[in-house]
């Protein structure tokens, strides 16, 4: 920590990678101990099969793009029949399909065929969606949030529903945040205490936490005119922070593709840079280690923290970034350089260096650590006590239905974690639910949860 002790020596590999002994000692150790508690595989048959149909859309790129578009016009369905018909449609462009999908396809020829096939695959779309969306509104899933609380595992309420396009749109999903907070802030006062998860060396950590998208605030924000959709959203967001800061919640506000970053970093520090939110809310921004130039972007974040003192401090989650495809496709439409690490080992040495980097700048910030990668995870862990910190002085956060082992395995070794939980109907969910596929059936397992079978050395193995 800057005011701490100096970091713990780290040197530099030829490759740019660090090593230290000491710190792959405690990750080794970490990660067993972690890896020991998630539960086998024959415990949850139903995630075995998932993993099978995921794994089965990862091995043909051609298939994997159907399901993708088959999964976006689910919720525009009017009819089982209309469902088995896309199904097909979509299917019928895969050059070979494998054999349950050719079965699949010849029971679509007749109409009762058809309302049967579409009624297995707007279930099989149902049960994958209810594994990560918690309820269709606020108050459907706070008795999921406080069962996850009562297990020692604080939440982010994540309102589905982004990339806005009308004006009337983003006042109804502002208006819906607004709802949300409120309702929160009434639920969780009932809550018991969990000391672990409500408070760290630099103050109280709101119980009720909410993410948000700045892309549902405004159906203004684009690349080529950052200034009007800042303006256009800061209109909706401002009074969001008021609320929060009333309700004493927290408020997140989660980073989304690249073309809209540098407006929303600058609109959340203009803001938050007030005088009037210079004592609250809690609230907090997204790094996306993904991106190549993401550590220049930690220090702009740190050099406002320098020129902000704020209390709460800012709180930064680093994440990989859930918009790799669309980064490297829109890159290539366009004929620019990735923006984006296209080496899973380079990114998660990225991950890594701002790991240490955001632990180091403390208590400038606080640090959110999110990632379902055991050894970036453990990684983490290690690195804060080697620099002297408790662990309470660290955050670590997964996605509902992504890290349910990793978040149990975490709360059971009695560290803070944080669930960030997606709220809203089927239709809302799309596009969260497509990123989650995509996440989990990339060809590169570029962010991947842990491979079934996969040696733990080579988990916890330094990228
Ligand atoms: C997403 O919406 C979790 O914010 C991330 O994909």
């Amino acid at each position: 920590m800057d005011r701490a002790q100096p970091s713990p020596p780290v040197e530099k590999r030829v490759d740019g990678a660090v090593s230290n002994p000491e710190l792959e000692r405690e990750i080794k150790q970490l990660g067993g101990e972690l890896h020991g508690s998630f539960p086998s595989a024959l415990r949850h048959p139903v995630r075995a099969v998932d993993a099978r149909a995921m794994e089965m859309a990862s091995s043909d790129r051609e298939l994997r793009a159907a399901l993708f578009r088959f999964v976006d016009v689910v919720p525009a369905c009017r009819s089982l029949d209309d469902v088995a018909r896309h199904l097909t449609d979509f299917l019928d462009e895969v050059p070979e399909a494998p054999p349950p999908l050719e079965a699949a396809m010849r029971i679509a020829h007749t109409k009762a065929g058809r309302a049967a096939l579409g009624a297995a695959a707007a279930r099989g779309v149902r049960h994958i969606a209810h594994r990560f969306i918690v309820g269709e509104t606020p108050r459907a899933a706070l008795s999921v949030l406080s069962q996850l609380w009562n297990r020692g595992i604080a939440s982010s309420v994540d309102l589905l529903g982004e990339a806005t396009v009308t004006a009337a749109e983003a006042d109804r999903y502002a208006h819906r945040c607004a709802a949300a907070l409120a309702e929160l802030a009434a639920a969780v006062r009932g809550w018991p205490e969990r000391p672990m998860l409500e408070r760290d060396a630099t103050g109280t950590l709101p119980r009720a936490n909410l993410s948000v998208k700045v892309s549902a605030l405004t159906p203004l924000l684009r690349a080529d005119a950052p200034a009007l959709g800042k303006q256009d959203a800061a209109r909706r967001l401002r009074p969001l922070l008021v609320g929060a800061r009333e309700q004493r919640a927290h408020i997140h506000i989660d980073m989304e593709s690249l073309d809209s970053r540098e407006a929303v970093l600058d609109l959340v520090l203009e803001l938050l840079s007030e005088p009037e939110f210079a004592e609250g809310p809690s609230a907090g921004v997204v790094l996306q280690a993904y991106l190549r130039d993401s550590p220049q972007q930690l220090e702009q974040i740190l050099a406002w923290t320098r020129a902000h003192t704020r209390t709460p401090p800012l709180q930064v989650r680093l994440v990989k970034g859930a918009y790799w495809d669309h980064e490297l496709v829109q890159a290539r439409q366009q004929g620019w350089p990735a923006p984006v690490f296209e080496v899973k080992a380079e990114c998660d040495r990225n991950f890594e260096t701002l790991t240490r980097r955001l632990l180091e700048a403390r208590p400038a910030v606080r640090v959110a650590v999110a990632s379902h990668n055991l050894r970036s995870v453990s990684h983490a862990i290690a690195y804060n006590r080697l620099l002297g910190a408790p662990d309470t002085e660290l955050e670590l956060q997964v996605l509902r239905g992504l890290g349910d082992e990793l978040q149990d395995a975490l709360a059971q070794h009695g560290f803070r974690v944080r669930t960030y939980c997606p709220v809203g109907d089927l239709v809302a969910g799309m596009a969260y639910l497509v990123r989650r596929l995509l996440e989990n059936t990339s060809n590169e397992a570029f962010i991947s949860e842990q491979a079934r079978n996969t040696p733990l050395e080579t988990l916890l193995a330094a990228p």
